[in-house]
């Protein structure tokens, strides 16, 4: 029996199909347009991120092979042997071929030795031992900030990552709660912070620049707020930051003076350390040099006197769930005091 036949609706007009078709490409490539992204992975900055790099590039060659000839197989055999009309005859049924099993389970073997021939290569570079001169950089995760030290400079810090260019950084990773992963996509691929145990990565820059830095492992409310970045810089560069890290808290004047006395009056000191002060919390990032950071808030504003007096006035607005919960209602001038105080911790 014909089945009878129905009005194509107006989504099978071709005008229609030709405009979902275009929006849809529209969508795709749009990801092609800018190829220097912060997140981009695809352009390395770091031996670590090359070698990544040098094993998804045949990866996906190899994929789109297979992609091409799957899909040209599939869609040759559904227009070669699809049912005609007035052909009510039933194709002739086999079943079992030696010659065809054979080749589709060797072939797919073959595919899969050589991805792990060439994913072993790449982690045996990944993985292998620091070279000895490498600089030495421990990072606790936190929800949701890094603590940054740098054991053999006597520097602590966070959520800022400073290292010179062309030298090999070795991490030491560790977590404070919960899981996390340490990411900077320009620079290394993933690697996770575990509670109780001690993960490590190393890689060497390759380029000076801020680098963007995110935990890449889901950790609770603000997890898309734990950022950070990495500053690579130059030798002289990067010793003149240490020199100046290592240093305690400047003696204040003015107005920042007014707000260093307001910062260890209130709650402020309970949770936070600025070294030669009698703030000596350790809940929240050491701020001791906080006024010479690029961003503040684990990453995630700009550091200029706005963003700094809208995270000191509405901390949970910004970051959701975070731990800085003002213990007192801090008046506007307050904040304003604090704010010069923040900025002056150069
Ligand atoms: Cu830390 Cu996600």
């Amino acid at each position: 029996m014909q089945p009878t036949k129905r009005a194509p609706g107006w989504w099978h007009s071709r005008p229609v199909i030709l405009a979902v078709l275009g929006a849809l490409a529209v969508a795709v490539l749009a990801g092609c347009g800018a190829v220097d992204t912060p997140q981009t992975t695809l352009f390395p900055r770091s031996d670590n991120n090359q070698v990544i790099n040098d094993l998804y590039a045949p990866l996906t060659w190899l994929a789109i092979v297979i992609f091409v000839l799957v899909q040209g197989l599939l869609l040759y055999s559904v227009f070669r042997f699809r049912a005609r009309r007035g052909d009510d005859s039933i194709p002739p049924q086999i079943h079992g071929n030696t010659r065809l099993e054979i080749a589709w389970t060797l072939a797919p073997s073959i595919v899969v030795v050589i991805m792990l021939l060439l994913t072993y290569q790449a982690m045996a570079k990944i993985e292998a031992d620091p070279p000895p001169d490498a600089l030495h950089v421990r990072v606790v995760g936190h929800q949701w900030w890094w603590e940054v030290h740098y054991p053999d400079l006597d520097v602590v810090t966070a959520n800022e990552i400073h290292i010179p260019i062309d030298r090999p950084v070795y991490f030491e990773l560790e977590s404070d709660d919960v899981i996390h992963s340490f990411w900077v996509p320009r620079l290394m691929g993933k690697r996770d912070l575990m509670p109780g145990s001690t993960n490590t990565i190393w890689f060497t820059p390759q380029e000076e620049g801020l680098f963007a830095g995110h935990c890449a492992e889901y950790c609770g409310t603000a997890h898309a707020q734990m950022r950070f970045h990495v500053v690579v810089e130059s030798e002289i560069a990067f010793d003149n930051w240490v020199e100046k890290q290592r240093q305690p808290a400047e003696e204040m004047t003015g107005d920042a003076a007014l707000g260093a006395e307001l910062f260890v009056s209130r709650a402020c000191v309970t949770c936070h350390t600025i070294r030669g002060t009698d703030a000596i919390g350790t809940i929240g990032p050491d701020i001791t040099h906080v006024g010479s950071r690029v961003y503040i808030a684990g990453g995630i504003l700009e550091n200029s006197p706005e963003n700094v007096t809208l995270w000191l006035s509405d901390p949970q607005g910004v970051k959701p769930g975070n731990e800085m919960i003002l213990p007192l209602p801090l008046s506007s001038e307050d904040i304003r005091l604090l704010t010069e105080y923040v900025r002056a911790l150069k």
